[in-house]
């Protein structure tokens, strides 16, 4: 598509402040020779503070990995859309398999922290992919179909307007087994055909990443794909290295 490729970081778990420093310190130099990739970095909620301090001003933004379904109140533990806003945060990423499969998250909760994200000028990075026995039984496009579906059918397609999924394949992620790039390039055409179906002026303005074990190695052929919008990058995101030589992949 006709966008400028995003690379988003999933820092997951990880980091500590001094870890983090020396990290976006790296991003940002080993950025200064890539003017054409866009970056966002996503970190645990306790170190927006200071990726605001850090990265203010500068050509990375930064996001968070969930947020609360509800605006404020007796929900201890959570961290709203507005707390978030606090903190400069402009993405958000939600639905990711590993906070769906160990926190249970149903399709819906996921479809609601989807809207109170837009409803709050965040934008999200919503996670979808299938199981490897879906992929073996051949029901990925009717999995990840009824994972956007959700969305459409309470908030309509509209809603994906300026939007971001990442197809992240459950099988692919932290494996070391990305998937080719035929295989990502076929669900991101299923991915952006679904929400033209139910919108097409917003299927225009969604960007699509793939994200599940990218390396420097397997990111040439994958952002190489015009139905590649961009990466989202767990493992390799740690390490400044390969994070900007997968940058440095995207065209
Ligand atoms: O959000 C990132 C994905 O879960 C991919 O993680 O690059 O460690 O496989 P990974």
């Amino acid at each position: 598509s006709a966008f400028r490729k995003l690379v988003v970081a999933n820092w997951k778990m990880h980091g500590s402040l001094a870890f983090n420093q020396a990290l976006v310190e790296g991003y940002l130099q080993g950025l200064q020779a890539l003017p054409q990739t866009d970056v966002v970095v996503c970190v645990p909620y306790p170190y927006l503070a200071q990726m605001q301090s850090l990265l203010s001003g500068s050509r990375v933004a930064w996001g968070a990995q969930n947020l609360a379904k509800y605006e404020q109140g007796a929900y201890t533990g959570e961290v709203s859309a507005d707390m978030l806003r606090d903190f400069g945060v402009q993405y958000v990423i939600i639905g990711h398999s590993e906070r769906s499969t160990a926190y249970c998250e149903s399709d819906e909760n996921i479809a609601e922290k989807f809207m109170m994200a837009k409803r709050h000028g965040l934008t999200p990075i919503l996670c979808v992919g299938e199981t490897l026995l879906e992929r073996e039984a051949g029901v990925m496009e009717r999995v990840v179909g009824k994972q956007l579906e959700t969305i459409i059918r309470l908030f309509g397609g509209g809603a994906f307007t300026e939007a971001i999924i990442s197809y992240e394949p459950i099988w692919a992620i932290g494996t070391g087994l990305a998937a080719t790039a035929e295989q990502a390039v076929s669900m991101h055409q299923f991915i952006r055909d679904t929400v033209a179906s139910a919108d097409q002026a917003a299927a225009a303005t969604l960007k699509i990443l793939y994200g599940g074990s990218v390396n420097p190695q397997n990111a040439v052929q994958l952002l190489n794909q015009k139905e590649i919008d961009g990466a989202l990058v767990g493992r390799c995101s740690l390490d400044v290295e390969q994070f900007i030589k997968i940058c440095q992949a995207s065209p």
